[in-house]
């Protein structure tokens, strides 16, 4: 069914892992995990099975029949390495002995200076979309998926927690005294170490498995919802999240049970790349959500979503990639809507198609990026990634929702999580169900535009939100040459300020940027959205004390929708081009390398 995956060597003809069993041993002074992955696949596997990775040393091999012969193919810049395990003899369990290296593209290894506390060091991964074969060989596609378990050895009094159950934390001088006798304790670090135990009984793609290790405290928030964080942040990341349990009980509503018994969080530090990830039963979310409002908490509801649109029905390929953001954005409003109210949630729709219709322009509106679904052969997704497949693809499904109605829309949501549940889907796939389920919303609605071509389809959906009016009116009053009065904004949710600076010109004077800086309370807002929107307009008017603010989130931030624009803006105005290439060597350190990768193509791009 699913199309061959063109970010994978593997050949699902071989076999398909189904379970992993590992062995995590944390080097923090070598920056390197040493791991052994004890693999199952689905049936005896004949002759050669291809694994994928990058960057990993691999020590050996070995099946119950013995020693495996294996070899690694020269490195594709997209791909990885092919890791060919030559002869398996009809085996279908296999170990493979190995170490990540310090430059794994999914792993930031943090020293104490860059978390909250300070003291203790950090270490952290982010696996989608091709980053799991950096931590472990593996058939890095979405289209398999494989329960785990794990054994993780960390320095005392670090703990660790994974996109899985943690069902015990031991003490290692204790294990070893209990399993091995006391002779054995001398041999290893084991004896200052905890072993933390994990089981993940549901299946996963590999581009969720996730990992983290850090000094950790836990506050609980509902039966099924815990927030762990630096125990320094944990109280306020706490209240931040308090609503999650309203937030699950209501997706159940919309789209059925929760599957993944838990819904826990981490509080990452700020080098986190993203706002947040889906890591199954344990999502990943950004510390710059923590503003004391919790206006920022629909990064939650998003990740929250993905558990069914997403992780329970995943894309097949990162081709399809508006298939799993597409429809969470969808499922993200339909859970706002409730939470807040509908004229709200249309106010974030409108801010969010500004960016992506800004995101069109970057990449030139005929471009291959504005499809929802092209080859990406050669392409790195993450060179691709923008928000197009999230509001194009969210802007898709509500045109289907609005052709039927949501009394017909409702039950085919439902029925489509029901049937792919644990199973992954591509484009074609969905068309099919969608033409075969719901004829009357295939026919209504060009499927062939909204998927295949460029830009964005002049029969989408309209916003529309009193909010909107608002922000409107105060911008015709600006362009007539009135800056609006704080009586003006002083009701606005955070989400008009938005987009009132993203509708500002290109540049505006000096004066302008000064008065809304203070109309806002940009200066010390803890609301980044709003002080990089602003920046990104400061920064090409030419506003000088825009630098400093600039380098304040550059120097203390790695989340990339703040990075990104603010290097494009400082690349792209002559007289503050030089403080980029200035301001990543100094602080580039910090970054993931993810992030790294992203901000080196603007500069290179911009000639610096
Ligand atoms: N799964 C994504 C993050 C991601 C995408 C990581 C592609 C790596 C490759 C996550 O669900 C996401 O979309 N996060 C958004 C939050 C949002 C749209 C509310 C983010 O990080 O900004
Ligand atoms: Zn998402």
């Amino acid at each position: 069914m699913p199309s061959i995956d063109p970010h994978s060597f593997a050949d699902l003809e071989q076999g398909r892992i189904e379970h992993i069993e590992f062995t995590f041993d944390i080097d923090f002074d070598a920056k390197s995990i040493r791991g052994i992955a004890v693999y199952t696949i689905d049936r005896p596997v004949k002759d050669s099975l291809f694994l994928d990775l990058r960057d990993l040393t691999i020590a050996g091999v070995h099946s119950p029949a013995g020693e495996v012969n294996w070899s690694i193919d020269k490195e594709d810049r997209v791909l990885g390495q092919r890791l060919h395990l030559e002869d398996l003899g009809a085996q279908s369990e296999f170990a493979i002995y190995f170490e990540t290296t310090p430059g794994a593209s999914a792993l930031q290894w943090l020293a104490p200076e860059l978390t909250a506390g300070g003291e203790h060091p950090y270490l952290f991964s982010q696996c989608q979309a091709l980053h799991a074969r950096s931590v472990f060989p593996c058939q890095d596609t979405p289209s398999v998926r494989f329960t785990y378990t794990a054994d993780v050895i960390v320095p005392a009094p670090l703990t660790a927690v994974m996109s899985a159950e943690r069902v015990d934390v031991c003490d290692g001088a204790e294990l070893i005294e209990s399993q091995k006798g006391p002779s054995a304790a001398g041999t290893s670090s084991m004896s200052d170490s905890t072993v933390c135990v994990f089981d993940m009984p549901q299946a996963i793609p590999s581009y969720l498995f996730a990992l983290a290790v850090g000094n950790l405290a836990a506050k609980d928030l509902g039966p099924r919802s815990r927030i762990y964080a630096e125990p320094e942040v944990v109280d306020e990341a706490a209240h931040e999240f308090a609503e999650t349990e309203r937030m699950i009980a209501e997706a159940e509503g919309l789209f059925g049970p929760y599957e993944w018994d838990r819904f826990d969080m981490l509080l990452m530090p700020p080098s986190f790349p993203y706002g947040g990830m889906e890591n199954p039963r344990l999502t990943f979310l950004t510390p710059t959500l923590i503003v004391g409002d919790r206006s920022m908490v629909n990064v939650v509801v998003h990740e929250l979503a993905h558990s069914w649109t997403g992780n329970l029905v995943t894309n097949a390929t990162w081709e399809d990639f508006w298939l799993n953001e597409g429809w969470t954005v969808y499922a993200e409003r339909r859970i706002l809507e409730i939470l807040d109210d509908e004229n709200y949630a249309q106010m974030k729709g409108a801010l969010r198609r500004k960016s992506m219709l800004e995101d069109m322009k970057l990449f030139g509106i005929d471009s291959d990026p504005t499809r929802l679904n092209y080859s990406q052969k050669g392409i790195d997704p993450d060179e691709v990634f923008s928000t197009i497949p999230y509001e194009k693809g969210a802007a898709f499904i509500i045109s289907l929702e609005q052709a039927v109605g949501r009394e017909v829309f409702d039950p085919f949501i439902k029925k489509y999580i029901d049937t792919f549940r644990f199973q992954s889907l591509d484009t074609k796939g969905f068309v099919d169900f969608l033409k075969k389920e719901l004829p009357a919303a295939a026919d209504a609605v060009d499927i062939d535009e909204w998927l295949f071509e460029p830009g964005f389809p002049e029969s989408a959906p309209s916003i529309e939100s009193t909010l909107l009016d608002a922000v409107d009116a105060a911008m015709s009053a600006y362009e007539k040459g009135t800056v609006p009065s704080a009586d003006t904004v002083a009701r606005w949710k955070p989400e008009q300020i938005e987009l009132f600076l993203k509708n500002l010109p290109s540049t505006i004077p000096a004066d302008d940027c000064k008065a809304l800086e203070e109309l806002f309370g940009l200066k010390s807002s803890r609301n980044n959205n709003l002080v990089v929107a602003f920046l990104a307009k400061a920064l090409p008017s030419g506003y000088e004390a825009a630098l400093h603010s600039t380098e304040r989130i550059l120097s203390t931030v790695g989340r990339m929708l703040y990075l990104k624009p603010l290097y494009r803006a400082l690349a792209e105005a002559e007289w503050c081009k030089s403080k980029a290439r200035d301001f990543y060597d100094r602080h580039g350190a910090i970054y993931h390398p993810i992030a790294k990768g992203g901000i080196e193509r603007i500069l290179n791009d911009a000639g610096l």
